[in-house]
């Protein structure tokens, strides 16, 4: 159990806020169009693809690693597995969107990864990406839509999340290496979080 007040995070590692967010009914969804010049699409992509599109969309902002330190054996399983969906959003031919749907878990769908490159934040494509979310997600039956956020991402992520339908309900604190001493990500990742390395 935490004691209120301060605590020390060990130099060389990270600490998160994560907050967890649900749904548990279909919301309605305000109609919106893509954004001219933008494609939407489901894509079975191979490690190169999907490694690009984390670096692309979220590790040099905002430090996404989770999925970089997978052995090609550990994410190919993932990507091939019949129960996870991958889309993206794409602009004069490269893609600059990420949705992942997992329907691993009975009767529940995680929204486990949501985004896009600079290029297209601000445009509608993000909206428009979340409502292709909830709407594949309630399709397939499920009673309860549910994600986390940390405070690593976008500090436009959860109240978009909450706009979206969301609720929060459970925070945690993670803490982990920070990924650009253990060379996972380059040093000028994440510029807004400063790197504190040990001794
Ligand atoms: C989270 C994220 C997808 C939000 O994207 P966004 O750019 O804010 O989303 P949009 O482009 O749809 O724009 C946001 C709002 O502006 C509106 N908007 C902006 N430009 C628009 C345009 N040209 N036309 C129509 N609507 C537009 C959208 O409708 C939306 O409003 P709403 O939320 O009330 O519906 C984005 O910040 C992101 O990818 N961040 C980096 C990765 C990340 O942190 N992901 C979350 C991890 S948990």
């Amino acid at each position: 159990m935490l004691t209120d007040g301060l605590h020390d995070v060990p130099a060389g590692k990270l600490a998160m806020v994560v907050t967890h967010l649900e749904m548990t009914a279909r919301p309605a969804l305000r109609k919106i169009a893509l954004p001219d010049g933008v494609a939407f699409r489901r894509v079975q992509p191979d490690l190169e693809w999907y490694r690009d599109m984390i670096l692309r969309v979220g590790s040099m902002e905002w430090l996404w690693y989770g999925r970089l330190k997978l052995s090609d054996a550990e994410l190919g399983a993932i990507l091939t597995h019949p129960n996870v969906q991958i889309f993206t959003v794409s602009k004069d031919g490269k893609d600059h969107g990420l949705l992942e749907l997992d329907f691993c878990q009975d009767d529940a769908c995680e929204l486990a990864f949501f985004g896009l490159t600079p290029q297209l934040i601000g445009s509608g494509a993000g909206r428009y990406l979340m409502n292709q979310a909830i709407t594949r997600a309630w399709d397939a039956g499920i009673a309860r839509f549910h994600l986390h956020t940390c405070t690593l991402d976008s500090p436009q992520a959860l109240n978009f999340y909450i706009r979206s339908g969301f609720t929060p309900y459970k925070r945690q604190i993670e803490i982990d290496d920070d990924p650009r001493l253990i060379g996972v990500l380059p040093e000028t990742a994440g510029p807004n979080i400063p790197i504190i390395p040990k001794g």
